[in-house]
């Protein structure tokens, strides 16, 4: 027969994840019905819309996404797989406008970084200069920079490698 023990660290744990969940979200909206999952008892428009706004991807999560792709497009110029690196600076500059919606303060940044930072990266793609590609990847990683250093996050220098993000 189990002693009280396990049953009390269990209860300590659902106590610790219950306390730390409603922590969590303690700095965001809280829906005043109930929630939004259950559209019988939850109706209210704009509770729905406050709670869809708060639940979407942050700026570290897309920049993660940005990172990830910012290396397979380095890899991809790198093999010269053109089409790869195509995709790649679509799908990025999709994520930067998706931000910009989420987020629009940075808005003007992150558009000044699509039309200055991206075009001597598509034109080097266009024409499949590998050596074109490798200059504009290297000022396309320092512009990436300058942009984190301008948002007081100096401390994420970005530059191309094997590993899963490019921070160095
Ligand atoms: C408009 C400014 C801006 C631009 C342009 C920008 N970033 Fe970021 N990035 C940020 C900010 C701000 C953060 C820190 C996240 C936060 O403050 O929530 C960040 C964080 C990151 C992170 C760390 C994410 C994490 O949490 O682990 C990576 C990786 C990253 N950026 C990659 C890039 C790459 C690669 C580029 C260029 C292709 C780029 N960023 C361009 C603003 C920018």
């Amino acid at each position: 027969m189990l002693n009280g023990k396990p049953h009390f660290i269990g209860g300590f744990v659902l106590g610790a994840l219950v306390c730390g969940s409603v922590a969590v979200y303690a700095g965001v909206y809280v829906p005043t019905t109930t929630w939004i999952a259950n559209t019988l008892l939850y109706s209210d428009a704009t509770d729905q819309i406050n709670v869809l706004a708060d639940i979407q991807p942050n700026t570290a999560l897309i920049m993660q996404e940005v990172g990830l792709r910012f290396n397979s497009l380095d890899t991809a110029g790198k093999k010269q797989n053109w089409d790869f690196a195509t995709y790649q600076v679509e799908e990025m500059t999709a994520a930067f406008n998706k931000l910009s919606v989420t987020r629009p303060s940075r808005k003007a940044a992150l558009d000044a970084f699509i039309a200055a930072s991206l075009p001597p990266v598509t034109s080097a793609i266009a024409a499949q200069d590998k050596a074109a590609f490798k200059t504009a990847m290297a000022t396309l990683a320092t512009d990436c920079t300058t942009c984190h250093t301008n948002s007081g996050k100096g401390f994420l220098p970005v530059k191309a490698g094997k590993s899963v993000m490019p921070i160095k």
